[in-house]
């Protein structure tokens, strides 16, 4: 992936593209996936006992990443955006740079999600080999297994794409208002 393009991009820029190549298409695939997971689970369980914890395991994730998902898209994305907004139209709203915001960007929270979230995948994915390891060669433990690797694939270039442009350009905003506002 070439991430030199997104050094040209404006947070609103950067914003649409995590929501639409990463937000969006999570979102649908939740729709789908339990009642995949459910029915391969009806299938083997007796076969392969385990695979009754993927159930569990792609619910927490599934929760988890939704609830972090609905924080950016809620509160985090706009907030970013109307910095940019304070910055190009340069009507300066002190209240809107408040110590939540600032909360919000600094503390390591977000960035620790992302790393909770691999590990769930991570989990899934050995728990996957071990019941496709243990058998024949099942082709629904294949596709499911490859479902997963897809979105831990995008989910690696997406976090790239918070930690290393979006949150540092948001950063850099700040504080370049704020050196301006102690010009004046
Ligand atoms: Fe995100
Ligand atoms: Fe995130």
């Amino acid at each position: 992936m070439d991430y030199s393009k997104f050094d040209k991009m404006d947070i609103s820029e950067i914003v649409d593209y995590v929501t639409a190549t990463f937000h969006v298409p999570l979102d649908s695939l939740f729709k789908s996936a339990p009642d995949n997971i459910s029915s391969l689970i009806k299938k083997y369980w007796k076969q392969y006992p385990k695979i009754v914890d993927l159930e569990k395991l792609f619910n927490e994730f599934k929760e988890k990443i939704s609830e972090h998902m609905k924080k950016e898209d809620d509160v985090i994305f706009p907030a970013a955006i109307e910095y940019e907004n304070i910055n190009k139209d340069w009507k300066i709203d002190l209240t809107k740079i408040t110590e939540e915001n600032q909360e919000i960007i600094n503390n390591t929270e977000m960035e620790n999600d992302h790393e909770d979230f691999k590990k769930y995948l991570e989990d899934i994915l050995e728990l996957l080999k071990t019941c496709w390891m243990d058998g024949e060669n099942i082709s629904e433990f294949d596709e499911i297994k490859e479902d997963i690797k897809q979105i831990y694939d995008a989910l690696v270039e997406h976090y790239d794409l918070e930690v290393r442009y979006l949150y540092p350009k948001w950063l850099e905003l700040q504080e370049e208002i704020r050196k301006n506002i102690e010009v004046f």
